[in-house]
């Protein structure tokens, strides 16, 4: 966080659409302020370009008055029903509304709203450090007004509810996925009794929308370390409202002193791991998911243990019902996070074994242009605490890493079309479109994965007719060569 004396915070302000706001405010003698997120982001010094102002009074008539002053470039939005204006310029976007005093009723997010000064407005804001408010009136100009203390809940790493958390929570349960989120993006601690209030309250989030908690999960997920938000979202008990099936993978079964490892905490592993290596919130998705099946598939085999045979097809199948229930994308996206779960244990069987040719040919056939993404998530799996295993496995991944670059440059086997395709085998055995016809196609292309011939149309031929004769087919006249 950043340190600032008030001649420098008011230097944070010296640019023309503030003076400007400034200006119109005392024009039109109505008091007004920078508030939330803008402020805070000044402090951690993460500048932005999304600016809320409070106006004590009407903040349509500051936004009218301002985008005249400003003419062409600022355009202009009224929201009448919620008396607030948007005014965009250049590349900012100035929200004016007017300083509220809100209450809430249980069942709604609708809060009945009444005219208030700011220190009402600063009231019904989530956190200390989001209710900081700059003053913009040239009389005051760049003065902070901080009256929950939020500058030094932000040095101490903080959250905390302004009001007694109970209320603020409860006016909007939204807020208990924004506190979990906050504390995550910034690694900031979250204060007791505001915990507490989290865990006391949690069952009020059913009455979110399911895509304001999927946003506040996604921002979570984007964090550097997100298995710190996960945790908390488990302490508090949101956890097992919001998505079950993560929580299904808690917990160890011991049968004859044999235990298996704990999957939830694997999992939270795999995703903080994996986000060292990338920021692809898909890519973070797939390692949230890889192993969501491992409960449906649990066995105790007498000989082999504990086994999950098929948690990556299983988990495939899976992945669908929990997109639509938390209403994710259900397009490519989608598509991407099944591959990748129903590929996820493919690189390790390679790696496990020795790295043959052919396997490293069919993978990059199945991969296609996400076999990298498939590799990064198959490194963030070796959670193994034994570090020489643990070697072991990212030694033999380079290796399959190294084939894949060879093959791929030899074969070109990334997204391959087999060079003759089944209507071309209708046409030179005259035949139906039948299970040979398919056969026929399946044999070209496992010669090519396998090596038996090159990725080339005279060769495929070739084999084609080898293939053709053995099952008594005969090629019409004009496909001879
Ligand atoms: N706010 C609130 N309760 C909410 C949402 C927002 O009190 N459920 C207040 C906070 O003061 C917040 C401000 O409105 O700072 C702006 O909200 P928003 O733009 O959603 O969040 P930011 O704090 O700017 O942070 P981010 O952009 O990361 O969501």
């Amino acid at each position: 966080m950043k340190e600032l004396t008030s001649d420098e915070l008011k230097k944070k302000f010296d640019s023309p659409i503030f003076h400007q706001i400034s200006q119109t405010a005392d024009e039109l003698n109505l008091e007004c302020y920078v508030v939330g997120g803008y402020v805070r982001d000044i402090f951690l010094d993460r500048p932005s370009t999304d600016i809320d102002v409070v106006v004590v009074g009407s903040g349509i008539k500051i936004a009218e008055a301002l985008t005249r002053k400003l003419g062409r470039g600022a355009n202009l939005s009224v929201f009448k029903n919620f008396g607030t204006a948007q005014v965009k310029y250049k590349n900012l976007e100035v929200e004016f509304v007017g300083a509220r005093k809100e209450s809430y009723q249980r069942d709604s997010r609708k809060p009945i709203v009444e005219d208030g000064t700011l220190e009402d407005d600063q009231n019904r804001r989530d956190f200390t450090i989001n209710a900081m408010a700059v003053c913009l009136n040239q009389e005051r100009f760049g003065e902070l007004i901080d009256p929950f203390n939020g500058m030094k809940d932000l040095e101490e790493k903080t959250i905390r509810t302004p009001l007694d958390p109970d209320i603020t929570f409860s006016d909007d349960p939204l807020r208990m996925m924004r506190c979990i989120r906050f504390a995550t993006q910034l690694n900031f601690y979250i204060e007791d009794d505001t915990f507490d209030s989290l865990a006391r309250n949690h069952e009020r989030i059913e009455i979110i929308s399911k895509e304001r908690i999927a946003d506040e999960l996604n921002k979570i997920i984007l964090s550097p370390v997100p298995s710190k938000g996960f945790v908390d979202l488990d302490r508090s008990g949101l956890l097992a409202l919001i998505f079950p099936e993560l929580l299904a993978l808690q917990g160890v079964e011991t049968v004859n002193g044999r235990g298996h490892k704990d999957n939830f905490y694997h999992t939270l592993q795999v995703l903080d791991n994996i986000c060292q290596a990338i920021d692809n919130l898909w890519l973070r998705w797939a390692a949230l998911l890889h192993d969501i099946a491992k409960p449906a598939t649990k066995r105790w085999d007498p000989k082999a243990g504990w086994t999950f045979h098929n948690h990556n097809f299983i988990g495939e199948k899976m992945i669908p019902k929990i997109f639509r229930k938390m209403k994710l994308p259900m397009n490519e996206k989608m598509k991407y996070v099944q591959k990748l779960v129903r590929l996820h244990m493919r690189p390790i069987v390679i790696a496990d074994d020795e790295v043959t040719d052919s396997a490293v040919r069919r993978l990059l056939f199945e991969a296609g242009d996400d076999i990298d993404d498939l590799m990064t998530l198959c490194e963030a799996d070796i959670t193994s605490k034994n570090l020489e295993r643990k070697q072991r496995f990212l030694n033999n991944f380079a290796l399959v890493r190294r084939k894949l670059k060879s093959i791929e440059e030899k074969d070109r086997v990334r997204n391959f079309q087999p060079p003759i395709s089944g209507e071309e085998i209708m046409e030179m055995f005259n035949l139906p479109p039948s299970k040979e016809v398919g056969s026929l196609k399946t044999a070209i292309k496992d010669a090519i994965l396998d090596g038996v011939i090159p990725n080339e149309y005279d060769a495929a031929f070739n084999f084609l007719m080898d293939k053709a004769k053995s099952k008594g087919l005969t090629i019409q006249s004009e496909f001879m060569k």
